[in-house]
């Protein structure tokens, strides 16, 4: 084997550079061609730029989670966000085209495009996709919001576009937010048009209104993942504890749910985790799953567009580090996603007015920040301190 082998590499050998071959002028000894071969052998082994980049994707797939990111279907045309993407991650979320203001541009239509294009390159690169989301007080079309519609009118509005959204995407989307940041700080009902202004027929009755969203979307698509999608509700606070008393509840009733999302925007550079993993430990309990779902870590920049602080970029690296950390040693959490994944797209800029940035594990031009380098080795430890 070794004999065909280099007689193989040396006829390749012969002809780039005669001096191996029997056209050679001056002849090697065989022992001494063997040793510069399996030197070359050794070298470009050995060489990084050889051996593909250990990526994201390929220590969750190892680790057994799902690495996931949010995604715009504009950028995938870029090469550099294309391929970054389908290296990196096992999941996407599609950022903003599957929410109603992109899909329900009009009253009478349902402009799936953009969203079938993320599904389009999910499919090609193995990629698992997150829908995102049916229910929210936000991202509507002015059409809707502004329609002055009844009850009655508004809840079959929602029945038929979770029926034909979810429908449209079955078997392609596993797992849906099929309700979005419905609660506020003190963990009641948010104003919305779906709750009571006016809602869809049980305004002042709590989170009904949400069971019958998620019936409905049971009904739609019996394969998908349903999820309950909530911001600021990651720790152990009165919004927590009302997410965990809903989903609580609706097991014990049979309201199908399979899946808290939390979100995780982090501003504060100083923040422990300690009690993510208490929290997300509480909702396994109760048989559902938990993913990370928009996780990014914002920092302070200068008026110039600076980072105040170069600092903060190990501090960003440690809360990433101990998110991922918290993640995979707690039974049930079963996705890490990021709010996007390279600086160059992010909605921090433009929802801080440009007073934060940089919240991503790569900068602008898709090298990988020290946030990037956490997430890494945390997912290359994998799942071996499990609780
Ligand atoms: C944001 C998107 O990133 C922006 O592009 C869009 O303009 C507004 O919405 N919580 C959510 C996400 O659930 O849908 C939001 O995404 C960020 C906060």
């Amino acid at each position: 084997m070794t004999n065909a082998l280099y007689n193989a590499f040396s006829r390749v050998l012969s002809r780039m550079w005669p001096k191996y071959g029997k056209a050679g002028r001056t002849p090697m000894s065989t022992r001494k061609q063997q040793f510069h071969l399996f030197a070359l052998v050794i070298v470009v082994a050995g060489s990084s730029s050889f051996r593909p980049p250990l990526s994201l994707r390929s220590a969750a797939d190892r680790a057994g989670v799902l690495v996931g990111t949010a995604v715009r279907p504009a950028q995938l045309s870029e090469t550099a966000y294309a391929t970054t993407l389908a290296r990196e991650f096992n999941m996407i979320e599609p950022e903003d085209a599957m929410k109603w203001w992109v899909v329900r541009r009009s009253q009478d239509t349902y402009d799936f495009g953009p969203g079938d294009e993320v599904v389009r390159f999910a499919l090609a690169n193995r990629i698992k996709v997150r829908g995102h989301s049916l229910l929210w007080a936000r991202d509507n079309p002015p059409w809707l919001t502004q329609g002055n519609f009844t009850p009655a009118q508004l809840s079959d509005l929602l029945r038929k576009h979770i029926f034909r959204v979810m429908q449209h995407y079955a078997g392609q989307v596993f797992a849906w937010d099929v309700a979005n940041e419905a609660l506020d700080e003190n963990g009641e009902p948010r104003d919305s048009i779906w709750y009571n202004r006016p809602g869809i027929g049980f305004a002042g009755n709590g989170t009904r209104y949400l069971e019958q969203a998620f019936r409905w979307a049971r009904e739609a698509d019996p394969q998908a993942l349903l999820f309950y999608n909530e911001a600021e509700g990651e720790g152990m606070n009165r919004k927590s504890d009302a997410i965990y008393r809903m989903v609580r509840e609706f097991k014990r009733r049979g309201v199908p749910i399979d899946g808290v999302g939390l979100q995780l925007h982090i501003a504060n550079l100083d923040l422990d985790v300690a009690d993510l993993g208490a929290n997300i430990s509480r909702l396994a309990g109760l048989g559902v799953q938990v993913h990370i779902t928009e996780l990014d870590v914002s920092l302070p920049l200068k008026p110039d567009g600076r980072l105040v602080s170069e600092d903060d970029l190990t501090r960003q690296a440690r809360i990433y580090r101990d998110v991922v950390r918290t993640c995979l040693q707690t039974s049930g959490c079963t996705a890490i996603q990021t709010w996007g994944f390279t600086d160059k797209y992010s909605w921090i800029g433009s929802s801080s007015r440009g007073a934060r940035g940089m919240a991503l594990p790569l900068d602008r031009t898709y090298q990988p920040k020290p946030a990037c380098k956490g997430i890494l080795e945390e997912l290359r430890k994998g799942k071996s301190l499990r609780r």
